[in-house]
């Protein structure tokens, strides 16, 4: 029986890319999202991944949905901690729903999913958690206090809870991906996206797909020694 993977944001994006590819990979593929059915409804028709709506940001709904999908497909085995919002602006101009909504789905989404899905991969002594970081957690961002918090904040819940998965065959692991040609990168302002664009080496956007690879051997079997590392795909936008 193929194993069972939550994406969450899973139905756009870097999120869908990651779908097709764990689903290629041979696994049981579940795309959480939180709003767009238009946008989850279309994921379904066109990929045949099951997607299921929820706040990750909202601990009890996070542990309902996960406790469904279980239910309904077996234990889960893998959690992609891909949803993320971003409210940009520059720190005296962003309000405190824009600090704090940032924080409570982009982090205390990662928390809110690994304290539905790692006591049984812990239990069962296997699982694969990865976190989808930034760049701007790294490196920081003008106007983006709140995101690169909660990005900086993924880095380390990563390192903290891989710790605590090693002994029982439970990996835990971050990709920082770079600019990324998605929605939320096309909303930055276009006199500024070119700025980006110029510093990075290799003279493009990333694409989805090229995280999606990343996630594909960090969530396979060849991967149990690598645990605690942020893989950073970036074009080589900041080296760290
Ligand atoms: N460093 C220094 N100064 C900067 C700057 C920078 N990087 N960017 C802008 N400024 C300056 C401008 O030059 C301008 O100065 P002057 O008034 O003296 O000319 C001043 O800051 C105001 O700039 P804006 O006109 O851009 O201010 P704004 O309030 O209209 O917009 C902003 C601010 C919303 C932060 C806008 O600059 C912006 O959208 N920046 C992009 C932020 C970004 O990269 N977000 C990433 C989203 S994608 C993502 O997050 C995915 C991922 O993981 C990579």
């Amino acid at each position: 029986m193929s194993r069972v993977a939550i994406v969450t944001g899973g139905t756009r994006g870097i999120g869908r890319a990651i779908c097709e590819q764990l689903k290629a990979d041979g696994f049981t593929i579940i795309a959480n999202y939180a709003g767009n059915d238009d946008a989850a409804q279309h994921c379904e028709e066109t990929t045949g991944v099951r997607c299921y709506k929820w706040d990750v940001g909202d601990h009890q709904a996070t542990l309902a949905g996960c406790a469904k999908v279980a239910e309904e497909f077996g234990p889960v085995d893998v959690v992609v901690n891909n949803a993320g919002i971003t409210r940009d602006g520059t720190l005296h101009k962003m309000t405190y729903d824009d600090w704090h909504d940032v924080m409570r789905i982009n982090l205390g989404g990662c928390f809110n999913m690994s304290k539905a899905c790692f006591p049984g991969m812990r239990e069962r002594g296997w699982g694969r958690i990865v976190n989808i970081g930034s760049i701007n957690g790294q490196a920081g961002q003008y106007g983006q206090v709140n995101y690169a918090a909660a990005k900086s904040g993924i880095h380390g819940f990563t390192k903290a809870l891989a710790q605590e998965g090693a002994k029982s065959g439970v990996t835990v692991n971050a990709i920082a991906p770079g600019y990324i040609d998605t929605d939320m990168v096309a909303a930055v302002p276009d006199n500024v996206l070119e700025k980006i664009v110029a510093k990075i080496p290799v003279g493009r956007l990333g694409q989805a797909n090229e995280i999606a690879r990343g996630v594909s051997f960090l969530c396979s079997e060849e991967a149990g020694f690598v645990t605690g590392s942020t893989m950073s795909i970036n074009g080589g936008q900041h080296m760290y």
